[in-house]
């Protein structure tokens, strides 16, 4: 090893101790999350500690390894699976392969072959659904139905785990801000109080029956701040004040701890110029000591070895050292663990007991799985058979896309569409696409499962209705050949519906995009179409928020249904033919143009805020500050009247705030409203944002009803951090605000007369 190395890794541990140094949080422990003590030994402890006496250190680092299964391309720098490895026990985990024959023949080889026959663990990106592809997370968030997440987790688990999987790289809890950034198609929009919920829900719907072979063990990635790099482009570094890291970025991390996720993986990018993956004050201090978090880290893809391209590392032994000393238990694909630990033990740069303490992890985790018991119990042909079929879970995958569906726009109510009907033009590369409609994890979905838009269309009206079918474009091609045919059809029909949006590979990792308009000639062939002079219904399908000025301004309806997944016809014409009434919201703003980005809801206050009337404010001079459509809009065929906010005008003496309101179907139909509450705070010792969101209500109210809705708010939630990371509460005035979006809002100023608590570690960060 290079005598550098010494020098680099102090440097390193220097670096996170100061960050971590200021802030000593979380005296207290969050009861949810209590580490379990092993005074008196439990079997699994025992059985793991004895397990650990019998095993030669090449073989305790062979639990820490993880590499891709025989069937995938293993990337440039991924170490091969070869035998000799299994031999040697030098093989903990394997990922991304499925099916019941092939993972059989892995473990049995891993049996045959390994001296001790510890169990492989056998992962997968289950993202949204496995052979059933549900909405993409995004598209899911904007259900803002947490049940509905909690299910399709469940259903993607037992779907993944009939097919061998213990354990998915889900869900994804990054925070995202930026549209940019292509995956933010992966989480759950841009609000971290929601996104603490949903988090929550996912994390409960994979693991719903854990240590049973039809659940799989979750992964809250990437962490941390992944969701925040420069400009938008993946893998890029993040600054961030400590504050904003408290308060936007980690939350969602400690709901999934408090849920119970067994594992998490670290990100690929630096955070304030400390790269995750080598990260001990996130990874240990935070993570293990503050949060007392129990599972396993697995690094990403090739992580460690990466700390060496930013530069943290000079050569392979460096970077797997400052990745298992800073807390990474298992390292994913490069195989940096097994070519470099041992050396680092002989040569004292690492205790055995360093080794010791991942390998246990990983262990547990196993046993906890029962794979000690039977290591081919997830293992079972008829079950997989049975389990994993798209059928069997068609109707709750329909339910999730149309619940995910956001309508934008509806111009003199053209939608929902009578089905007395004739005549309809089709048009646009989306409407009779079965691959890119899944998005962009599509596991083991078959695209000859996916119902399109024309299949949907043609089954919900029968065969009486003409449905002209022209694609009119693709996504790059510069052709317009078939702009004249798709003219010709929209002339002759009764309404047009044009189904236009992104590929699915344009969005997700490494997916970033600076222009965020519809690709190709999607723009030039809606305006031909307009043209046509019929009701003009534009269905969008897409990754991220786009840019739909023009769009907007041609459509006559616009609904935006992302990527919908196996069940997306069905769930298109239910919803376009009023079988399902719209009530998905934004979880993410769409700006106007990409010079505004970010544009987020929650900014944070100015001293010369942009709604003043004069120029020498915070905006551009050239486009103005609003979103297209703000976070939390979305329409319904209905329309909802709000009465008005009823509070106190104070919080009471315990530090709570009964906030209610009457909401009153007013319109044709039965239907949903998302009821949101935010909250300012007026005025602190730092700057605050604007307005955040502290509840919702999803609920469904008959036409012609009214319903009460009630919201508790609890000032100690109403806090915020400082940069070194201590959570303080501030008496004062805040303004309560409630409604439909997190634009049409009744405000309300309510007075806490409590004492500024002092600045302190809270217990929990999420909120
Ligand atoms: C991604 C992870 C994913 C992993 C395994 C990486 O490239 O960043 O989100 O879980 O690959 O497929």
């Amino acid at each position: 090893m290079k005598t550098k190395r010494t020098l680099l890794l102090a440097t390193c541990f220097m670096g996170c101790f100061f960050v971590g140094h200021a802030q000593h949080i979380n005296p207290r422990q969050p009861k949810k999350t209590m580490p379990k003590t092993y005074h008196v030994a439990d079997k699994e402890t025992q059985f793991v500690r004895q397990l650990m006496q019998k095993m030669t250190l090449p073989e305790k680092i062979g639990q820490l390894s993880q590499y891709v299964g025989g069937d995938l391309l293993t990337g440039p720098q991924s170490a091969a699976l070869s035998d000799s490895l299994f031999e040697r026990g030098m093989v903990g985990s394997i990922l991304n392969v499925g099916g019941v024959e092939k993972l059989r023949a892995l473990q049995e080889k891993n049996m045959r072959l390994s001296r001790l026959k510890i169990p492989l663990l056998f992962a997968f990106d289950v993202i949204h659904g496995f052979k059933t592809i549900f909405p993409t997370p995004l598209a899911e968030s904007c259900s803002w139905d947490l049940n509905l997440m909690f299910e399709t987790a469940k259903a993607a688990a037992i779907e993944a785990s009939a097919s061998g999987i213990h354990w998915t790289f889900a869900p994804m809890v990054d925070i995202a801000r930026d549209p940019r950034w292509g995956r933010i198609v992966e989480g759950a929009g841009e609000d971290t109080y929601l996104g603490c919920k949903i988090a929550e829900a996912r994390v409960r719907g994979f693991q719903w029956n854990l240590g049973n072979p039809n659940a799989v063990m979750a992964c809250a990635k990437h962490f941390v701040a992944y969701g925040a790099p420069q400009a938008g482009r993946d893998y890029a570094p993040v600054d961030l004040s400590l504050s904003t890291l408290a308060e936007v970025y980690l939350p969602p991390f400690k709901a999934c701890v408090d849920a119970g996720v067994k594992t998490f993986m670290s990100a690929f990018n630096s955070f304030n110029g400390i790269p995750a993956t080598g990260n001990h004050w996130l990874l240990t201090d935070l993570l293990r000591k503050q949060w007392h978090y129990q599972g396993f880290v697995v690094s990403d893809w090739n992580a460690v070895q990466e700390l060496k391209a930013h530069g943290v590392a000079e050569i392979d032994e460096d970077a797997a050292l400052l990745a298992l000393k800073a807390g990474v238990d298992m390292n994913m694909t490069d195989g940096l663990y097994n070519r470099c630990l041992a050396t680092a033990v002989r040569e004292k740069h690492l205790s055995v007991s360093d080794i010791d303490t991942a390998v246990e992890r990983i262990l547990r985790a196993k046993y906890a799985l029962g794979l000690f018991d039977d290591p081919y119990r997830f293992l079972d042909v008829a079950r997989e058979r049975r389990e994993v079929r798209s059928s069997r879970l068609d109707s709750l995958a329909r339910k999730a896309a149309a619940s995910s569906m956001v309508l934008l726009k509806n111009n003199v109510a053209v939608l929902p569409l009578s089905k007395q009907i004739r005549r309809i033009a089709l048009v646009g590369p989306l409407a009779n696409n079965q691959d890119e409609v899944m998005g962009s994890w599509n596991a083991r979905g078959n695209a000859h499962d996916v119902v399109t838009v024309k299949e949907g269309l043609r089954q919900k009206l029968g065969n009486e209705v003409v449905i002209d079918y022209i694609q009119g474009c693709d996504f790059t091609d510069p052709s317009k050949r078939e702009f004249s045919a798709a003219f010709d059809a929209a002339q002759q029909s009764d309404v047009v519906i044009a189904v236009l949006g992104e590929k699915a590979l344009m969005s997700g990792e490494s997916r970033s995009r600076a222009m965020l308009r519809l690709p190709g000639q999607q723009e030039a062939l809606l305006d031909t179409l307009h043209k046509a002079g019929k009701p003009l219904v534009v269905v969008l399908m897409n990754g991220r928020p786009l840019c739909l000025q023009k769009v907007d301004t041609l459509a006559d309806a616009l609904l935006e249904a992302w990527f919908p997944g196996t069940q997306t016809g069905h769930a298109v014409a239910d919803i376009l033919f009023g079988d399902v009434v719209p009530a998905g919201k934004l979880t993410t703003s769409f700006p106007l143009t990409e010079g505004q980005i970010p544009n987020y809801y929650n900014y944070k206050r100015s001293g010369r805020p942009g709604d003043m009337p004069y120029s020498s404010t915070v905006r551009h001079i050239d486009v103005p500050n609003h979103n297209l459509y703000p976070f939390g809009y979305g329409l319904s065929y209905t329309t909802f009247s709000y009465g008005k906010m009823q509070c106190p005008e104070q919080f009471s003496a315990d530090g709570t705030l009964r906030v209610s309101v009457d909401v009153t179907n007013t319109g044709r139909f039965d239907g949903e409203e998302i009821v949101q509450l935010y909250v300012a705070d007026k005025v602190a010792s730092m700057v605050r944002p604007v307005k955040e969101l502290k509840g919702f209500q999803k609920l469904f109210i008959a036409k012609g009803q009214t319903r009460r809705i009630d919201f508790v708010l609890d000032v100690h939630d109403l806090g915020f951090y400082d940069n070194q990371m201590r959570y303080v509460i501030e008496p004062g005035t805040f303004e309560i605000m409630v409604g439909s979006d997190s634009e049409t809002l009744q405000k309300r100023s309510v007075v806490w007369l409590g004492e500024t608590l002092p600045r302190q570690a809270k217990d929990h960060i999420s909120r």
